[in-house]
């Protein structure tokens, strides 16, 4: 594992060498073997509770993940959806972490407040991801211990105010006292570099992060990112107040045509936004069905490598930009 250059609130809070965090990536996408690899490499990542199999899968999940840690802490995605039931279900779950080795939980969707104590008393630390300073503000006062505000270039879900990257980076170290990560559209460490200058204590990756070596997606769709110019994707599902940016594909071109005749029904939507058909295409390679996560950071993405060697690259090109900001500074 590459030495600390950067310690900030996050290092310490998590107990990690790099400011680098990798967000839950659904269905079943961030495995027990991906997780491990960014948390080997010193950050940290994150199994995404939701969709799988069964309780006994998830937990199988997790035995893995520890034993490919050696032990070392590691992160749970939960998603809170608005759906009845939901809260229920992550609660149920949360003894489970306590017992496998989770220190962390990164929520995201709707509103934690049920989560925070629960997590609190099982020794787990919450971190919730925002699209927007506003909600970040709000679940500062609901007591996480940390937020990661996520900008609408990312892959996922932007909310639907739309806000940028580079504003809410600006904004949100100044306007939060918890210790904040920035998301959305990064994938260099010249980001994270700005990003640790503007204030934030992390960053927070997905889509870069998609052609690591360590994830089982199908080689066609990492050679599909490889090739991305970042104009590739789109913003389905505004009817429904869900934004959510995704490859444009036949799958969500039909989203959008539903949507163009004004249909509100969910149900109307649920089969083409299936979790099982864009799993499927994950695994074969052909993604004609189902809906891809796909943020514009899908420029950065390259060749497929390890993680190490991605958060190699970045802490190289962050040690650069940081030298570059003293060249430029005169005085110094
Ligand atoms: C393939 C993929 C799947 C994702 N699935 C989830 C998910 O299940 N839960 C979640 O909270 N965020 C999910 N996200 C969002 C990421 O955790 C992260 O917030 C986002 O990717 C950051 O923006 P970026 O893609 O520009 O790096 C997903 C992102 C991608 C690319």
């Amino acid at each position: 594992m590459r030495e600390a250059i950067f310690q900030t609130r996050i290092t310490d809070l998590l107990g990690i060498r790099h400011p680098i965090l990798c967000g839950g990536m659904g269905p079943r996408v961030s495995d027990a073997r991906y997780v491990a690899a960014v948390v080997n490499a010193g950050g940290m990542g994150f199994i995404v509770a939701a969709g799988h199999e069964s309780r006994d899968a998830f937990v199988d999940q997790l035995r893995l993940c520890r034993k490919l840690t050696g032990g070392k802490p590691f992160g749970v995605n939960f998603y809170v959806s608005r759906r009845p039931g939901s809260v229920e279900a992550l609660l149920a779950l949360i003894p489970l972490l306590a017992e496998h080795g989770v220190n962390c939980v990164e929520t995201a969707g709707a509103n934690p407040e049920d989560l925070i104590q629960p997590l609190r008393d099982a020794g787990i630390r919450i971190i919730h991801k925002a699209p927007g300073v506003r909600y970040a503000l709000t679940a500062q006062r609901m007591g996480v211990d940390a937020v990661i505000v996520v900008g609408y270039e990312c892959g996922g879900h932007p909310g639907t105010k739309l806000i940028g990257s580079m504003v809410q980076a600006a904004h949100a170290p100044q306007a939060i006292d918890i210790p904040v990560v920035i998301a959305g559209g990064i994938g260099t460490g010249r980001q994270l570099s700005a990003a640790l200058a503007m204030g934030a204590d992390a960053i927070l990756m997905g889509t870069r992060m998609l052609v690591a070596e360590e994830l089982w997606i199908h080689p066609d769709h990492k050679a599909r990112l490889a090739a991305a110019d970042g104009t590739e994707s789109v913003i389905i599902k505004t009817l429904l107040r869900d934004h959510h940016r995704v490859l444009d594909n036949p799958g969500a071109r039909a989203v959008l045509a539903l949507e163009a005749e004004g249909i509100t029904e969910y149900e109307a939507y649920s089969d083409l936004i299936s979790g099982a058909h864009t799993y499927a295409g994950y695994r074969s390679g052909n993604i004609e069905k189902g809906t891809y996560d796909w943020g514009q950071s899908a420029i950065f993405a390259g060749e497929t490598m390890p993680v190490a060697a991605i958060f190699d690259e970045l802490l190289d090109d962050a040690v650069a930009a940081t030298d570059r900001m003293r060249e430029l500074c005169a005085w110094m």
